[in-house]
C-alpha cells in the first residue's frame, strides 16, 4: 500500500455529514507524525471512497491524498488510514476529510450516494530544531473512557505534543468498538484530530479474537508496533511487550509467540541505538508496558518481566537511557539505577494516575498527578 498525492479534481457539492445519514463513524485521529508526514485515521458509517485534502500556506491550492495499491485506489471500505506526506518540518497544516458513500459498487457501475467534507482541523510537524518537548502519560486504562477523561483533564494536555497511552487501555477484544470505546473517541473528541497519541500495545491489547486486527486502529512501523519516535533532542524508544506469562501457557492456546518477537526487537534495537540520530538526542526515554524489572507478581507472570530485563538490561546500558516508563502492575513502583548493573532508572505508573513528561536542553521532568488531582511525584533527571 502506498499513498499518493492525487491531482486535485472539481471540488464542490460536498456537505457536512448529517445526524442520520452517510458521515464519519470514528475520527479523524492522527497518529504516526514525524517531520515529513502523518498518518489520518477515520471511518466512515458505510462502505465508502474516501481522501484527505491537505492545505498550507504557501501552496497555490489544497493537496488530496488517497491510498493506491496496485492501481486501484481505496475505496469500497469504511476503514482508513491514509498517510499525508512530503510535508516540512515544524509548520502548521491543515486537513480535511471527503468521502463519498457508494451505495451500489457493480462491475460496470457505481452508484454513489451523498459526498461529505468535515470541518478544516490543524497539525503540526515535528522539528527535530525544537529546544523541548513535553507528553502526557496514562496507562491500564482496561476500558475505562471516563477515568482517562479525569486523568487527561488533569494534565498538561493543551501544552503536550503528543498522549502516550501505555498500553492495556483496553481488557480484551471481541468487538470492533473496543478500542473506540475504551479511548479512541474521548482522544478524537479532545485532542487527537490535532495532535497524535501514541499507544504503546500491552499485554491486553493482544487478547481476544480481534487482537491481530488492532492495526487497523493505531499507527504502526511497517507493521509491528515498536518504534523510534524523534522530538528535537528526545529519542521515544516503543518497545512491545507482549503477554506476561510463557508462550506456552495454557491460556493461550499455543498462539501466541512472544519470545522470538521480544528477541527480534532487541536485535532491531541494537542496531538503532547506532544511528547517528539517536545519538545525538540528549534525552532517551524508553515506554514499554511491562517493566524490565521483576515486580513480585504471580510466578508464571514474571515471565516477560525476567526476559525483558535479561535482553534488554545490556542495551539500555549501552544506548546510555535516561528513562524507562511502564505501567502494567497497577501500583507505582520507583526503581533507582542500581550502580553497574542496571544504570537507568525505571517509573512504573499506576493505574489512576497521570505522568506529565516535560523534556527539556537540561533534563527530564517527571510529574504525576492522581485523579483527584494530587501531585504524587515531582521529580528531576
Ligand atoms: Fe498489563
Amino acid at each position: 500500500m502506498r499513498s499518493i498525492a492525487l491531482t486535485i479534481i472539481a471540488l464542490f457539492g460536498y456537505t457536512i455529514a448529517l445526524a442520520d445519514g452517510f458521515g464519519i463513524g470514528h475520527g479523524p485521529y492522527l497518529q504516526n507524525v514525524t517531520e515529513d508526514k502523518v498518518t489520518v485515521f477515520f471511518t466512515t458509517s458505510a462502505p465508502s471512497f474516501a481522501w484527505i485534502e491537505v492545505e498550507s500556506d504557501g501552496w497555490v491550492e489544497p493537496r488530496r491524498f488517497a491510498n493506491s495499491e496496485a492501481g486501484l485506489l481505496d475505496a469500497y471500505t469504511k476503514s482508513y488510514s491514509i498517510e499525508i506526506n512530503g510535508l516540512e518540518r515544524g509548520k502548521q497544516y491543515r486537513y480535511r476529510i471527503v468521502a463519498k458513500e457508494m451505495k451500489e459498487f457493480r462491475p460496470y457501475k457505481i452508484t454513489y450516494g451523498d459526498s461529505i467534507a468535515t470541518e478544516w482541523e490543524r497539525f503540526y510537524t515535528t522539528d527535530s530544531k525544537a529546544k523541548e518537548c513535553s507528553f502526557v502519560i496514562i496507562n491500564d486504562g482496561h476500558d475505562n473512557a471516563g477515568k482517562v477523561r479525569t486523568l487527561l483533564e488533569k494534565s498538561q494536555l493543551s501544552s503536550a505534543n503528543a498522549v502516550i497511552y501505555l498500553g492495556d487501555m483496553i481488557s480484551y477484544s471481541e468487538r470492533e468498538d473496543v478500542p473506540y470505546n475504551g479511548f479512541i473517541d474521548l482522544s478524537t473528541e479532545l485532542f487527537a484530530r490535532n495532535k497524535p497519541f501514541i499507544a504503546v500495545r500491552g499485554n491486553h491489547e493482544t487478547r481476544g479474537n480481534m487482537a491481530r486486527r488492532y492495526k487497523e486502529y493505531v499507527g504502526t512501523h511497517e507493521g509491528r508496533f515498536y518504534n523510534i519516535y524523534y522530538y528535537g533532542n528526545t529519542a521515544l524508544i516503543v518497545l512491545d511487550t507482549g503477554e506476561d506469562k510463557p508462550d506456552s501457557h495454557p491460556v493461550y492456546g499455543g498462539i501466541n509467540d512472544f519470545d522470538s518477537y521480544r528477541n527480534e526487537q532487541a536485535l532491531w534495537l541494537q542496531q538503532e541505538i547506532k544511528s547517528k540520530r539517536f545519538r545525538q538526542c540528549s534525552n532517551r526515554i524508553v515506554l514499554m508496558h511491562i517493566p524490565p524489572y521483576i515486580t513480585g507478581n504471580h510466578h508464571s507472570e514474571q515471565h516477560a518481566e525476567k526476559e525483558l530485563s535479561r535482553l534488554f538490561t545490556p542495551i539500555f546500558n549501552k544506548a546510555k537511557i535516561d528513562l524507562v516508563l511502564s505501567g502494567h502492575t497497577h501500583r507505582h513502583i520507583d526503581i533507582e539505577p542500581d550502580g553497574d548493573e542496571r544504570k537507568f532508572p525505571i517509573i512504573v505508573n499506576d493505574n489512576n494516575s497521570v505522568i506529565d513528561l516535560k523534556l527539556t536542553k537540561e533534563g527530564i521532568g517527571v510529574t504525576i498527578t492522581d485523579k483527584d488531582g494530587k501531585v504524587t511525584l515531582n521529580k528531576k533527571l
